[in-house]
C-alpha cells in the first residue's frame, strides 16, 4: 500500500521529477565535473540526504546543504529533493535502500546504508570510549560528508576536512549559504596522490602527537596503490589508539577477475563515463578476505580492529565491498 502510494505521488509529480533529473545531470556534467568538483561525492551525500528525508537517519546538515551544492542546486532541491520528501513522508514508504542500518547481507542497492551505518558505528565507538580519548577528527576525502558538524559542542576535538581544492571550496560556499557554522572545522586543500598532503594537514594545525580518528570513507578506490599504502603508513606513526576507518572494493572487481569479470568492467566504465573518476585500488577478497586485509594493514604498521563486508558467508562468496577499521599499536 505504501509503495503504491509512493509510486502514485511520483507519477503525479513526474514532470517535476524529470525536470529535476535533467537539472541534476546537467549540473553534474556541465558544471561540477568541468570545474573539477568531485562528482562521486554526490552519491554518498544523496544516500544520507534521502535517508534523512525518509526519516530513517537524521542528517539535518545534509538537508540544509541541499539547494546550495553545485549539483544539488536550487532547481534540483525544489524539483527532486522536495518532491521526493513529499512522496516519502506522505506515503510512509522507506524501501530497503533507504532503511538504516539497512539489511545484511547488503547488495548494490543497499550497500550505501550498510556503509553509512558501519562508519557511524565506528565513529561513535571512538568518541564514546573513556580511555585514550580522541583529540583530533580528520575526514579524508571529505566530499559533502557532514559528520564534523555533529561535534560542534565537543570543543576539545579538533576537526579537519581534507579534499581537493575545488570540492572543498564548493562545500565551504554551500555551508556559508546554508548558514551552517563551520568555524570549528579546518579545511585542508590537497591531493593524496602528492607526497605533501600530510604536510598540508600539519600546516593547518594538525598535531601528529595527538590521538586521532581518521574517517576515510569512499576514497581508496579512486587512489593509486602507493597513495593508499602511504596514507596507512602515515597513520601508523600517530599515537597509540589512533584509528583509521576505510572501505574498499574487491581487488578482483578492480582487476576484472572472476567472479567480477563482467561486473568489474561495467562499473569501471560507468564511473569513468558518468563521473570521469577512475576506479583504481582494491584488495583481494578471495578467502580469507580478512587475512588479505590484515596482511596489507600489518605491512603498513597497523592492526585491523573491525571488518565487515557486504556478502553472506553462506554460501561462501568473494565479497564485493568491505568496510574496515585499523588502529595504531606500537608507540
Ligand atoms: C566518493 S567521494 C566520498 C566523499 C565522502 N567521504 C563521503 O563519503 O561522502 C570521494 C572523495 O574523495 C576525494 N578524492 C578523490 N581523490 C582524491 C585525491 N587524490 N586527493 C584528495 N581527495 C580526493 C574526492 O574529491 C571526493 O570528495
Amino acid at each position: 500500500m505504501r509503495l503504491l502510494l509512493f509510486i502514485m505521488i511520483n507519477i503525479i509529480f513526474s514532470p517535476l521529477l524529470i525536470l529535476g533529473l535533467i537539472a541534476y545531470t546537467y549540473r553534474l556534467r556541465r558544471h561540477s565535473i568541468p570545474h573539477k568538483i568531485s562528482g562521486t561525492a554526490n552519491e554518498p551525500y544523496a544516500a544520507r540526504l534521502f535517508m534523512h528525508l525518509a526519516g530513517t537517519r537524521e542528517d539535518a546538515v545534509a538537508y540544509a546543504l541541499s539547494g546550495h551544492l553545485p549539483v544539488y542546486s536550487k532547481l534540483v532541491h525544489y524539483s527532486l529533493v522536495k518532491v521526493s520528501h513529499l512522496a516519502l513522508t506522505a506515503s510512509g514508504f522507506k524501501g530497503s535502500f533507504l532503511s538504516y542500518p539497512g539489511p545484511r547481507p547488503s547488495n548494490l542497492a543497499t550497500f550505501l546504508s550498510h556503509r553509512t551505518a558501519f562508519f557511524d558505528g565506528v565513529v561513535t565507538n571512538a568518541f564514546e570510549r573513556e580511555d585514550n580519548r580522541i583529540k583530533q577528527f580528520v575526514v579524508l576525502g571529505a566530499g559533502f560528508d557532514t559528520r564534523c558538524y555533529d561535534f560542534r559542542e565537543s570543543a576539545d576535538v579538533k576537526c579537519f576536512e581534507v579534499d581537493m581544492a575545488p570540492t572543498l571550496k564548493a562545500k565551504v560556499e554551500a555551508l556559508t549559504l546554508a548558514g551552517v557554522a563551520h568555524d570549528h572545522v579546518n579545511f585542508v586543500e590537497t591531493d593524496f596522490n602528492q607526497k605533501t598532503w600530510f604536510d598540508a594537514l600539519i600546516e593547518r594545525g594538525f598535531s601528529p602527537n595527538l590521538t586521532t580518528f581518521i574517517l576515510w570513507e569512499g576514497v581508496t578506490m579512486y587512489l593509486n596503490e602507493d597513495a593508499v599504502l602511504e596514507t596507512l603508513k602515515l597513520v601508523s606513526r600517530l599515537p597509540m589508539g589512533s584509528e583509521i576507518a576505510f572501505d574498499y572494493f574487491s581487488g578482483e572487481l578492480i582487476n576484472h577477475e572472476p567472479p567480477y569479470d563482467k561486473l568489474g568492467p561495467r562499473m569501471t566504465k560507468s564511473a569513468m563515463r558518468f563521473y570521469e573518476e577512475e576506479l583504481q585500488y582494491g584488495i583481494s577478497t578471495r578467502k580469507p578476505a580478512r587475512e588479505n586485509l590484515e596482511n596489507v594493514v600489518r605491512d603498513c604498521g597497523l592492526r585491523v580492529s573491525r571488518f565487515e563486508h557486504t556478502q553472506s558467508e553462506d554460501p561462501p562468496v568473494i565479497p564485493l565491498y568491505c568496510f574496515a577499521s585499523a588502529k595504531t599499536y606500537h608507540n
